[in-house]
């Protein structure tokens, strides 16, 4: 296990761009991606960015599987996403409940693009292209904003729909809180 500190809102680094990764298939490539999964594991999250790390690289990697905590919530396959570009597919946004592990305790209510299109690189360079809809289109668009400096919060249309998740509980199903990301 190798479970690296997650910077907080407020590092410079997450508002910065992150670099394009050049290089595939390094151990140095490999063992960062081994961190970046055991530290999303270690604080349940369903996605994490490399600045969330402290790492300025163009990397994310994100996946639900079946969570008790989230028995509606729609899964996500695992990914590990490389250089990744989103286009959108449809005009349509949602609203929904967002957390980040860089903004702990903290919940927004953002707009997403609900359908969109990615690509990207697998570890070893490999293409990845999918179309994604719901919960999953919306992670992809929370972690690759992570690479643009972006942090939901800004995103939030009215700042009334932004508080603290304890607080938010008295009046919102806890599955409506969403995952951190
Ligand atoms: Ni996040």
């Amino acid at each position: 296990m190798a479970v690296q500190e997650v910077i907080k809102m407020g590092h410079p680094l997450l508002l910065a761009r992150a670099k394009e990764v050049e290089n595939f298939a390094t151990a140095e490539l490999e063992q960062l991606i081994i961190d970046m999964k055991d530290t999303m594991a270690a604080l349940n999250g369903a996605g994490l960015a490399a600045p969330q790390i402290a790492v300025s690289l163009r990397i994310v990697i994100f996946g639900v599987s079946e969570n008790p905590r989230y028995p509606d919530a729609d899964s996500v396959p695992e990914t590990v996403l490389i250089n990744p570009e989103i286009s959108i597919i449809a005009p349509e946004r949602d609203s929904a409940w967002e957390g980040c592990l860089s903004v702990p305790h903290l919940r927004g209510l953002v707009p997403r693009y609900t359908s969109i299109r990615y690509r990207g690189y697998d570890t070893q360079g490999n293409l990845i292209e999918r179309e994604a809809h719901g919960f999953h289109a919306r992670v992809v668009q929370h972690e690759v904003d992570h690479l643009d400096g972006i942090l939901y919060p800004t995103r939030i249309e009215d700042l009334k729909d932004f508080g603290y998740e304890d607080a938010l509980m008295q009046s919102h199903d806890e599955s409506e809180l969403e995952e951190e990301l």
